[in-house]
């Protein structure tokens, strides 16, 4: 049985073989932790916008959009916390010279006690068969009970190093663990570093009149020092939403695990002010609303689940992650997080506005508290194309590979096939291509033989194929072959339009 690593790598392989994705500047040998998205990666990460999109503003009244620059005032930075806190703990190792996350190697070395607590399960699982009661098991058994317990400690020691700044203590916390480096095998670490993460420029074409500004890590600051334009020229009331996709920048120590960890990479985010004293209810609506976004994909409900943060940021008071299970494991997708009035009264504090809501119900002016969701559009491009990726044997010498892409959503919707060259097929298909290219994105392809367009179309996600024959030529009647079961039915070219509507309508994953 393959591994995940190889069924990794096979999807990265697929996603440049196919025009998803390439590595940024390859000719010049790539630009590490930069991709760009090919003819159909550009088809499927619009798609995903469009869905979010949809389901965030067009379907909330009091939810709006907005597109703020990526350049902005540097003092933005300093009153969000970025500026002196945005950082992560960097080691290097010293006979490999390799540079690492120190947080990442706890977190590495937690993960494989992790895998060992899942093989004892798995173990017992098999030697009990029917009668094993899985709660019970991890309650009882010993060696699981010391794992967890060593799990525990291990997180407690590393967050208590950190949220007192205590560097030291992580570089000894690493020895203590005896972490080495994968590279050189050795413990010879260096201290531990703050490193941050944003990236720097200048702005200003002369060096005396140029001033030093930072490329936006997130997009939620362009929404925050907004909130009263939008809020007034909207005349919106509380509760309300200003939602945002752009691109955010991260200086990643490593960037790993192919889009997943970039250093440029695409945000949708969405700042829901609320009353204070409300914020834990919106907290938990946010929550429930934005997983069933997931699960209405049919990605798998198992592939998700919720990380609840134990150790909180000193702005949130409510925290998760919505994780997806990844080849590489269940990381994270989406944040959900109550940020209080964090936000607004720092830039209150520095910008020195009066930013505060004037509520007519109440009479009063406060400073709205607010709930963030916050997902990476480049990491539900992995988790849909990663869950969607299957090699499938379809007869005793033949296998394809196809991506299950739900088809509301797939790059292309449709691919139009005479099935050969000859009398008058071609012109025939064109004639449909044009009457429905219109409505969906659509191929048309006539070289090679039909099996192999069908293998084509599948292995970019394609659901549906219309294949013109001569029997079209008689009777008006084409082949409609879905991707999945690869059934084909014959309609007729008049109802292929409202036949294709249905099965593709956005509002069947919205609803
Ligand atoms: N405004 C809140 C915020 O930015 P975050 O947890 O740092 O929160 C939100 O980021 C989401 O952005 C993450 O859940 C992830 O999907 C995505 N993301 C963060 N860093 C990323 C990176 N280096 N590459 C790709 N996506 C990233």
């Amino acid at each position: 049985m393959e591994n995940n690593e190889d069924l990794f790598k096979k999807i990265i392989g697929h996603c440049k073989e196919y025009g998803f994705i390439f590595q940024s500047s390859e000719i010049y040998d790539g630009l590490s932790a930069a991709y760009d998205y090919g003819p159909n990666g550009i088809e499927l990460k619009n798609n995903i916008k469009e869905y979010w999109w949809k389901s965030m503003v067009n379907m909330n009244e009091n939810i709006v959009g907005i597109d703020s620059a990526i350049f902005m005032h540097p003092k933005i930075w300093k009153a969000s916390g970025h500026v002196d806190a945005f950082n992560d703990p960097l080691i290097d190792n010293k006979d490999s010279k390799k540079r690492y996350r120190a947080d990442i190697l706890i977190e590495d070395f937690i993960k494989k006690i992790e895998n060992k607590i899942q093989k004892d399960i798995a173990k017992a699982r098999q030697k009990f068969g029917d009668q094993f009661d899985e709660k019970q098991f991890i309650s009882t058994n010993k060696r699981i009970i010391d794992r967890e317990k060593r799990i525990k400690d291990i997180n407690n020691k590393f967050n208590q190093a950190i949220s007192n700044k205590n560097l030291s203590k992580v570089k000894t916390l690493i020895e203590e663990l005896d972490i080495k480096c994968p590279i050189s095998g050795t413990c010879n670490w260096t201290d531990v570093r703050q490193f941050n993460l944003m990236f720097k420029t200048e702005m200003g074409s002369t060096s005396e009149s140029s001033s030093e500004i930072f490329l936006r890590p997130e997009t939620a600051q362009g929404i925050f020092v907004n909130f009263l334009n939008v809020q007034k020229s909207s005349r919106l009331k509380i509760p309300f939403g200003i939602a945002q996709i752009g691109k955010a920048f991260r200086n990643e120590i490593i960037a790993r695990q192919f889009i997943f960890r970039m250093r440029e990479f695409e945000q949708m985010e969405m700042q829901f002010f609320v009353k204070p004293g409300d914020e834990i209810k919106w907290y938990d609506y946010w929550k429930g609303t934005r997983l069933k976004w997931h699960e209405n994909l049919n990605l798998g409900k198992d592939n998700y689940r919720f990380h609840d943060h134990e150790n909180l940021a000193h702005y949130a008071n409510a925290a998760c992650d919505i994780e997806f299970k990844f080849p590489f494991g269940f990381k994270e997708l989406e944040g959900i997080h109550s940020r209080t009035d964090f936000d607004l009264n720092a830039h209150i504090k520095y910008s020195g506005k009066k930013m505060q809501y004037f509520d007519p119900e109440i009479n009063q002016h406060y400073t709205p508290y607010v709930v963030e969701t916050s997902i990476g559009l480049d990491r539900m491009f992995l988790a849909i194309l990663s869950s969607s990726f299957k090699e499938e044997k379809i007869n005793e010498n033949e296998t394809r590979t196809v991506l299950k892409i739900p088809p509301q959503i797939s790059p292309v919707k449709l691919a139009v096939l005479p099935l050969t060259k000859k009398d008058n097929l071609p012109k025939k298909a064109r004639e449909i291509l044009h009457s429905l290219q219109i409505n969906f994105s659509c191929q048309y392809e006539e070289k090679d033989s039909i099996g192999k367009r069908y293998r084509r179309q599948d292995a970019i996600g394609t659901p549906y194929c219309i294949t013109i024959d001569h029997e079209t030529l008689e009777n008006n009647s084409v082949t409609l072959r879905n991707r999945d079961d690869m059934s084909q039915e014959r309609v007729m070219i008049s109802d292929l339009k409202s036949i294709i509507e249905t099965k593709l309508d956005l509002s069947s994953l919205l609803s």
